[in-house]
């Protein structure tokens, strides 16, 4: 695999992702909602960097069930918290096609937040197949499959602390 953005650029990101949060935020009651389980490392890492109260719930989606291939979206909504009348920052791990998103956005609107945001770690360039775009993009890379910092390939590589693309050497090799 070949390492596109390093341990040292993603912390700059994730920095300067909190500092924009903030800004727009500023100390105001936040609800942040991690989708699992691609955000959890982003997750971990931005909420340490917030000042404001803060309330962390998830939302389990997956549609990469079987290696690369988009399949149909599971949402699993059992840790999900009260989000009626609250600001609501949705966080993933990468904007692809962009379903996953617009689908949880959609459902959670109709819990009547008082406002909802989402933000992402990476948005892969012309992959894009739905009207929405993500109020917070830290990184926007090729079109290429990748993994780590939370990003996985059949369930392996999250625990890497930088993101890299796949080779064809590694897929298949897991
Ligand atoms: P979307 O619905 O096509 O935008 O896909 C979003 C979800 O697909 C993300 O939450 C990821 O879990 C997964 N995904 C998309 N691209 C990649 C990738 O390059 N590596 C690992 N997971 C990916
Ligand atoms: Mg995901």
């Amino acid at each position: 695999m070949k390492v596109l953005l390093s341990e040292e650029v993603v912390r700059h990101g994730v920095r300067k992702l909190a500092v924009d949060i903030e800004s727009v935020y500023q100390d105001r009651p936040l609800t942040i909602v991690g989708l699992m389980t691609g955000s959890i490392v982003l997750l971990a890492d931005l909420i340490r960097l917030l000042k404001m109260p803060l309330r962390v719930g998830v939302l389990q989606t997956s549609s990469y069930r079987d290696g690369t291939e988009r399949q149909q979206l599971q949402i699993n909504s059992d840790l999900m918290l009260e989000i009626s009348d609250r600001e609501v920052l949705v966080i993933d791990d990468i904007f692809d096609t962009g379903h996953t998103l617009n689908e949880v956005l959609f459902r959670l609107r109709q819990l009547n937040p008082t406002s909802i945001r989402s933000a992402v770690l990476l948005r892969k360039s012309g992959r894009q197949e739905v009207e929405l775009q993500p109020d917070f993009v830290v990184f926007e890379i090729p079109d290429q499959f990748v993994v780590g910092y939370g990003l996985d390939y059949c369930d392996q590589y999250r625990n890497l602390p930088f993101v890299a693309a796949l080779e064809p050497a590694d897929i298949g090799s897991v």
